[in-house]
């Protein structure tokens, strides 16, 4: 296998000071890329642009928020101040505030869907002219599998990587016809993020659900270099794929895809009614025969398919 640089290529990391961004901003300055670490914790971000600078690479520290639109712009200004443009984008800053639904309060509500949602729109935005007008980018979502798959007791943070998956096939969409990718990744790692912030009743449900010699194999292999290792394959020239989902855990890396069940197809819409719903309810869930739609229009060719079977 060749090896994957980043010479000549700027790369904006979201909160890079520690845990998994910090991981993806040593790797992507390894391999040569100008690296802006953003993060609020000053003295973290500062410390990765030293060891980025020890082993020879170039980065900045940039300790701006990523959950305000001046924020998102101080953030990619930075690039293109120091640098001249921006190459790459890794939306990876984040907090949790869990709290049981009932429990949940707005300000929970508010600095999560700040932080991890409406940060993603805050901090792309300004880049995409920049990426549009060169006809390149490459841009990394970070979604949860407690987004799009779950847990109890964190119903704000699940809602928020939720809907930055969507947001991913949005942009990958629009994205196409400029030469920008925009992918996802769902890690899992040994952070401190869960910790400052424990999820009321994930250990407990764990501890159920799965055991101990299953944890114990799982725990060591938690490191957030191998998340990164996804995160800079998909930041690379060589990766052209785009709208796409990856779950990177325990070294395991899959794609993640939303797919729909082949289903029931009502012959006459007069058949279509709230009781032969309930008739046909297992042939609507079943998901042996099942596609997966890149875009909204797959979904219609999917249909017309079926429907054109009929006649
Ligand atoms: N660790 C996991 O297993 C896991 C699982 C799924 C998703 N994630 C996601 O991965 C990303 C990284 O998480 P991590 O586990 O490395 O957590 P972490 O807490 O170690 O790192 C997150 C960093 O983001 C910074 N940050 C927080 N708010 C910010 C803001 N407003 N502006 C700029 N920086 C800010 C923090 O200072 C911190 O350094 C997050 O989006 C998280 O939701 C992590």
């Amino acid at each position: 296998v060749s090896s994957i640089s980043f010479d000549g290529q700027v790369a904006v990391i979201t909160g890079a000071g520690r845990g998994i961004g910090r991981a993806h901003a040593l790797e992507l300055g390894r391999r040569g890329a100008a690296v802006v670490v953003n993060d609020l914790a000053r003295e973290h971000a500062d410390e990765v642009v030293s060891a980025i600078e020890a082993s020879g690479g170039t980065a900045v520290a940039s300790y701006d928020t990523v959950a305000t639109p001046e924020g998102g712009k101080a953030i990619i200004g930075a690039a293109t101040d120091r640098f001249g443009t921006i190459d790459i984008l890794v939306n990876n800053a984040g907090i949790l505030r869990p709290a049981y639904f009932e429990d949940l309060t707005l300000q929970q509500l508010d600095q999560v869907f700040d932080t991890h949602l409406r940060a993603a729109f805050f901090v792309t935005q300004p880049a995409w002219p920049v990426m549009k007008e060169k006809g390149y980018g490459r841009v990394i979502m970070t979604s949860s599998n407690s987004g799009l798959f779950s847990h109890g007791g964190n119903s704000n943070y699940a809602a928020a990587k939720a809907g930055i998956y969507g947001l991913t096939k949005a942009l990958a969409y629009e994205g196409a016809a400029h030469g920008i990718t925009c992918n996802a990744v769902l890690p899992m790692a040994e952070t401190t993020i869960s910790k400052e912030n424990p999820i009321p009743g994930l250990e407990e449900d764990r501890g159920r659900l799965l055991d101990a010699s299953d944890l114990e194999l799982m725990s060591v292999r938690r490191e957030p270099r191998l998340v990164a290792q996804l995160v800079v394959y998909l930041a690379s020239r060589e990766c052209e794929v785009s709208g796409l989902a990856f779950s990177a855990a325990g070294g395991r890396y899959a794609r993640v895809f939303v797919g729909i069940a082949e289903g029931w197809l009502a012959e006459d819409t007069g058949e279509a009614t709230v009781e032969a719903i309930g008739e046909h309810f297992d042939e609507i869930c079943d998901i042996a025969e099942h596609t997966t739609p890149m875009w909204l229009f797959d979904e219609y060719a999917d249909v017309v398919r079926r429907l054109r079977a009929t006649v």
